[in-house]
């Protein structure tokens, strides 16, 4: 399927088997008898989709339970249109009131990406509707240093920014637990426990508490995704970085622009040449920081049901 699809995309969007194993075979939202290919006359792949439902409720909380997701789609335009179509009846028929492109739990794309055409038309010509746009970011990271008033931040609100350690990895789950519950929490947990690298998480403590994390991944993450999945594109020492959150109660005073910047100075000193910070709409957040935007996507999704 990975072959299949680096014949269709264009380069900055090559996938490594790997990818489509981690976003669809092993995906626990993958639904099963929604992997649908379709084979062409010489028995190769001419059209291959993947949908999976919901995973509010039972992978996560939040979330509208009855949004379904169109994963990833690609292949000869004849063959691919009538197999999307099959699969969102599929998704209908399993209780779907709506199917979102991309979004989905261990996702490839946020949204429609601009920058495949094939897709747009695809997304237009089976009736999704566009609802906004979102972008990744990237900044070269050669001699970054995090700017002063980063550490003056720190040091006047009593806060800190470190990696997490196995030791404080309860700490930093009961702050997700508290203020982010869904999504963020179930794939921090998976990165600082079962992945078994829980320094690639920066936490924001005061004293014993945790109350900011930032996410990142470097060649070295073993299971690359979200930012990362297109890290083809990046070279050989990329970086990614997200999500991030501040607790609410400590919004508002420097502590996310200290969190980011130090964490792209630990990236920055560890070798990274550039970051990617995915599926956001903060270009302003980022921008400071010398973000720009290199990919932008269509936040789409097909009715299935009457409003
Ligand atoms: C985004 C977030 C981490 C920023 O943390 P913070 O501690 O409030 O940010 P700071 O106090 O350092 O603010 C830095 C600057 O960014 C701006 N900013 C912060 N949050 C923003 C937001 N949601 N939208 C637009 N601008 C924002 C601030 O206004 C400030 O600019 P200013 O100095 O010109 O006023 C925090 O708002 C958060 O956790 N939000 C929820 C999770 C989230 O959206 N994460 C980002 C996903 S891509």
């Amino acid at each position: 399927l990975a072959q299949a699809w680096n014949r269709w995309s264009p380069e900055p969007f090559r996938l490594d088997a790997s990818d489509v194993r981690r976003g669809v075979a092993d995906s626990p939202a993958a639904c099963l008898e929604f992997r649908t290919v379709v084979a062409d006359n010489r028995g190769g792949v001419a059209a291959w989709a993947a949908f999976k439902r919901s995973p509010s409720g039972w992978l996560y909380p939040g979330g509208d339970p009855s949004r379904w997701h169109l994963s990833i789609a690609g292949g000869e335009p004849a063959a691919l249109l009538p197999l999307v179509e099959e699969g969102i009846s599929a998704c209908a028929a399993g209780g779907a009131g709506s199917v979102q492109f991309g979004g989905d739990p261990d996702h490839f794309f946020p949204g429609v990406p601009e920058r495949i055409p094939a897709l747009e038309r695809l997304a237009a010509s089976t009736g999704f509707q566009v609802a906004g746009e979102v972008s990744d970011l990237w900044r070269d990271l050669a001699g970054y240093r995090p700017p002063s008033d980063a550490a003056s931040a720190l040091r006047h609100s009593g806060t800190a920014v470190e990696r997490c350690t196995a030791g404080s990895v309860d700490r930093l789950d009961a702050f997700l637990a508290s203020e982010f519950p869904g999504r963020w929490r179930a794939d921090c947990r998976r990165k600082a426990v079962a992945d078994g690298e829980p320094g690639d998480v920066f936490v924001l403590r005061a004293g014993d508490a945790v109350c900011g994390f930032a996410v990142t991944q470097t060649p070295r993450s073993v299971r690359p995704h979200a930012g990362a999945v297109f890290r083809r594109a990046f070279g050989s020492r990329w970086a990614a970085l997200g999500p991030i959150g501040v607790a609410k109660a400590f919004r508002g005073r420097g502590l996310g622009d200290a969190l980011l910047a130090s964490a792209l100075g630990a990236l920055a000193e560890g070798g990274a040449q550039g970051c990617v910070v995915d599926w956001t709409v903060l270009l302003d957040f980022y921008g400071r920081h010398g973000f720009e935007p290199i990919r932008r996507y269509w936040v789409a999704e097909r009715r299935l049901t009457p409003d």
